[in-house]
């Protein structure tokens, strides 16, 4: 039976309420209804509200799967305070740490210092660095167990990138529940528990698989095929209404969405160790290199996966990179071999240590995809000792390598695709020319420029044109501080020719560069014209390109006569 309870708080400027719904044996949703957020992250638009689900399951333990939004705190720890006593609270399930979910956890561990938080590995990290106290946890990986007695036995579901690297479901075993936080969720908030009206939530649905599943539309098909021998009745998701109605019709939806976005992507298969020294970093730094460029990612942990599922990647990946295993894992070394055996001539390999202390030797294998006839993206990435800033930015670059390699041919019929008067009434578009150069931490970065414009005048502010697969995109995140070196009317080739160069990963771009640190720590190039110091303030993103825009604190000129040096294009395909 299902009993609803309502409590409610009107401010002047925003509806917000809460709904329990017993769901089912000793299983109780707490639902916090935001009625009227009209957006969630910086893109995405909400016509309908959202609701922040959270759950408690009473076996012989009690279990809180996920929290709240913190602008709920008042009004969920009053309601949960009077369903459960925190003092009997033995685990607080975390299926993943966004705030809009994670945001009372600090506030349910001051009442309940005794609950053990579960989560996976990356969750229970991130909630390390966020509520800075010690609290007792449990990481699970997919398929571990936890019995809460009274038949209430939970599985817990691997299911990174749904859509941040730390998601969890968990499935109870009595109840037929599966609690998937974000995947299979809506920004939709209304009354009803339930998905009883399709027609009412399918547009909310498609528009939330879009913006936040459809990037990741590889590992919703992994998370699919991991939730397929669970016999869930309902899936109780983290926003919007639970589905139960229209559940099948619902996955179904997702799984044929995510096939469609597949079937096209170019692949890179990723082998890494979540246990086992550095790989995890290295691996996701890799990753996200690789990402830039517009190719699709697929990570799997040496000892979470089946040689079958491996074979069937391998097939389909253009491209593999292999974080070393250790040499006394046979569990990974059986999938090595099926890695070896299906491997072929066509494809483009990269491989990592993990830096664990007994790493299987790298070059042994080298040689070995050397001999099948892979192409070598990057070379070796040898750890020498813990990961720093610099290490990262060399993955990433080594990834962005990996990317641009296999997207070459893609990239040169789209420029050929470019209609010839179009391509030159395109180049007629005329800017000046510009190296961005960047610090962060001990590592820098730089990169021509020409599509940079003025962009306001109070603040003064500047916009430039960054291609996601340049490897200063990462040093022009929000709060980033660069220098805009402006080049002279015949002075600038010897620059220019230098910061055009093909850089491996990782390499020194100042080499031999004469520069002066501005105030801001980037390198102002001593050759330039002029200066200018600036901070990111907003990105927009355009199809290939984001604009960045900046504001800029300081500049510089250093020759008042002396004119900006102009890029005149033939044609319209780069800048
Ligand atoms: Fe609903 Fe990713 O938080």
């Amino acid at each position: 039976m299902v009993a609803i309870i309502n409590t409610n708080q009107t401010t002047n400027t925003t509806r917000l309420t809460l709904q329990t719904t017993e769901l089912a044996a000793e299983t109780t949703a707490i639902r916090c209804l935001d009625w009227d957020r009209d957006r969630f992250d910086i893109e995405f638009g909400l016509q309908n509200g959202t609701t922040y689900n959270s759950f408690i399951i009473q076996g012989e333990k009690l279990a809180l799967v996920d929290t709240a939004h913190a602008k709920f705190r008042q009004l969920y720890l009053e309601l949960l305070t009077g369903l459960i006593d925190p003092a009997s609270l033995d685990y607080l399930i975390i299926s993943h740490t966004e705030p809009d979910h994670s945001g009372l956890v600090k506030d349910i561990l001051a009442l309940a210092p005794q609950a053990t938080v579960v989560g996976a590995k990356v969750a229970i990290k991130f909630l390390t660095d966020m509520v800075h106290q010690p609290f007792e946890h449990i990481i699970v990986k997919n398929g571990d167990r936890l019995d809460l007695g009274n038949g209430h036995e939970l599985e817990f579901v691997s299911a990174p990138n749904l859509h941040w690297p730390d998601t969890i479901f968990t499935y109870d075993y009595k109840t037929q529940i599966l609690y998937t936080c974000d995947a299979f969720g809506l920004h939709y908030c209304d009354e009803p528990t339930f998905d009883e009206d399709l027609e009412l939530i399918e547009a909310d649905f498609e528009y939330y698989y879009d913006c936040l599943m459809k990037p990741n539309a590889r590992s919703v098909l992994a998370a699919i095929k991991r939730m397929d021998k669970l016999a869930f009745e309902t899936i109780a998701t983290g926003h919007g209404p639970l589905l139960k109605y229209h559940r099948a019709e619902l996955v179904d939806r997702y799984q044929q969405w995510s096939q469609a976005q597949t079937k096209t992507e170019t692949l890179v298969g990723l082998f890494y160790s979540e246990d086992y020294g550095y790989s995890e970093e290295l691996a996701r730094a890799i990753a996200q290199g690789i990402i830039k460029t517009g190719v699709a990612v697929e990570l799997i942990d040496w000892n979470n996966t089946e040689p079958q599922e491996v074979r069937e990647l391998v097939t389909q990946a253009a491209g593999l990179v292999i974080g070393m295993p250790p040499q006394s894992d046979r569990e990974a070394h059986t999938i090595l071999s099926t890695i070896l055996a299906a491997a072929h001539s066509k494809q483009s390999i990269g491989l990592f240590e993990a830096g664990g202390g007994e790493d299987e030797p790298i070059y042994p294998l080298r040689t070995k995809f050397q001999e099948t006839g892979l192409i070598e993206a990057f070379e070796p990435i040898i750890i020498k000792k813990s990961p720093n800033q610099a290490t990262k930015q060399l993955c990433d670059e080594a990834g962005i390598d990996l990317g641009q390699w296999l997207t070459r041919d893609r990239t040169a019929k789209q420029i050929k695709a470019i209609d010839n008067s179009l391509e030159k009434a395109l180049g007629r578009i005329s800017n000046g020319l510009y190296i961005i150069t960047a610090t962060k931490g001990e590592i820098k970065s730089a990169m021509v420029a020409s599509w940079v414009t003025q962009a306001s005048l109070t603040p003064l502010g500047i916009a430039i044109a960054v291609a996601k697969d340049r490897a200063i995109e990462s040093f022009m995140q929000i709060g980033d501080r660069f220098v805009l070196n402006v080049l002279a009317e015949g002075n600038y080739q010897n620059l220019i020719r230098h910061f055009l160069k093909r850089f491996p990963p990782g390499a020194d771009r100042f080499e031999e560069i004469k520069t002066v640190p501005a105030t801001n720590g980037s390198p102002i190039l001593a050759e330039s014209l002029a200066y200018l110091e600036c901070e990111v303030s907003n990105r927009l993103e355009c199809s290939d390109h984001w604009i960045v825009y900046s504001t800029v604190q300081t500049g510089r000129v250093a020759k008042l006569d002396v004119l900006t040096a102009v890029h005149h294009r033939k044609v319209g395909n780069h800048y």
